[in-house]
């Protein structure tokens, strides 16, 4: 199959509602025409998380505009796209119903095919969209809400080796933000913090350790935190500029050691399970920004044999330019939805594996 194929991607299923136009030849780099992402940061900010209601009211009210503008960007009307694709589940169901919704309207208007799209298999595809990558790879999706490693097998054949029985890392991020007086979202902030911090004042966990696997867990963590923050404003009546630095810089690299462990197990059950010759480790979302992190996996790599891949950072973080993608590979072998396409809250991508505890407050983590 040589033809080209130019995709509309909706994605509504957190707190961002985005649109996007991909275009992909066989043999040539993916070639992403518009990527447009409207926040709600503004909308939540007062609640100090993702209000689900506010998310869907949201999504609802922008979406037109937001597929209007990517199409303008791109120089194309509805008409000059093969097909739709939306993010149909995993997420907040209000958000995912507006996607879906909107997605069969445009899909039923212009006469295209519909593409039902699972947002962690965005994630989790990018690294082809961005780097062409093959088949088998290793993916960490470190977000606010999603931390799992899995096996890349296929577009649709994924393998999860384990991922966070409570909070993911960026949750925990936020709110360690919040325990500390910082704003949101806080793991840049955290991380500023760190920079002057002494990581080995505070005896933090390194949860689950002590636990064979790749499964994780951070909201002890965030606990022990807590702990130490009362136990210093007991005794001096409030933190000092130090005292919080501290704070984040032990907590930051309790993230990173947990991560990083974890992740050189997950590389080397990828090897059992593969053998491939030529090892890629790829990270997404939200937290694979921070430099602690980010240094620690490249460390590992160096000294595993993997190459380390990291999108740029406006395709691993939520965005519409990956469920488009999924769309090209799903358009190539004409997996198409009918208009009965339904919004799931849960959709794990490897339905062998046994269920994740836990939804945090942007929705379901597998
Ligand atoms: O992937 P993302 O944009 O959205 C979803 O969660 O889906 O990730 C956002 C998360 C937030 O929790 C944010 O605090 C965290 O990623 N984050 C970071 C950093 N930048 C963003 N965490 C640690 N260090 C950072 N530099
Ligand atoms: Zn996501």
């Amino acid at each position: 199959m040589t033809e080209t194929v130019t995709i509309l991607g909706l994605e509504s299923s957190c707190d961002d509602t985005a649109a996007a136009v991909v275009r992909h030849s066989i043999k040539e780099p993916a070639k992403v025409l518009s990527s447009v992402v409207f926040d709600q940061n503004a909308l939540h900010a007062d609640f100090g998380g993702v209000v689900p209601e506010i998310a869907a009211r949201a999504h609802a009210e922008r979406l037109d505009i937001c597929v209007e503008a990517a199409l303008k960007g791109a120089g194309l009307k509805l008409d000059d796209v093969d097909a739709i694709a939306v993010t149909s589940g995993p997420g907040l169901i209000g958000g995912v119903l507006s996607g879906v919704m909107c997605a069969k309207g445009l899909a039923a208007g212009a006469g295209k095919p519909l593409i039902s799209v699972n947002h962690l298999a965005g994630h989790a595809l990018t690294p082809r969209m961005t780097d062409d990558t093959t088949f088998p790879y290793l993916m960490l999706l470190v977000s606010g809400g999603h931390c799992q490693f899995l096996i890349v097998h296929a577009a649709d054949r994924f393998t999860r080796l384990g991922g966070t029985i409570d909070d993911a890392p960026g949750e925990a991020f936020d709110k360690t933000a919040k325990l500390l007086g910082l704003g949101n979202p806080g793991g840049p902030l955290v991380e500023k913090e760190a920079v002057i911090g002494d990581a080995k004042r505070f005896k933090l966990p390194r949860p689950l350790l002590d636990r064979a696997g790749c499964d994780m867990s951070f909201s002890g963590l965030k606990t022990a935190l807590r702990r130490a923050r009362d136990l210093i404003i007991d005794e001096k009546g409030g933190l000092t500029v130090q005292d919080r630095a501290d704070l984040c810089a032990g907590f930051q690299t309790a993230v990173s050691d947990t991560l990083v462990e974890k992740t050189r197990r997950a590389c080397l059950a990828f090897m059992d399970e593969t053998g491939t010759p030529t090892p890629v480790l790829a990270v997404a979302g939200g937290v694979a920004a921070n430099t602690e992190i980010r240094t620690g996996l490249q460390g590992l790599c160096a000294s595993t044999g993997f190459t380390f891949l990291a999108p740029p950072l406006k395709y691993c973080t939520d965005n519409a330019a990956m469920i488009a993608w999924v769309g090209v590979e799903k358009y190539r072998t004409r997996d198409f939805s009918t208009m009965a396409l339904a919004a799931r809250p849960r959709w794990p991508l490897d339905q062998d594996a046994k269920p994740m505890l836990g939804s945090g407050k942007k929705g379901a983590k597998a």
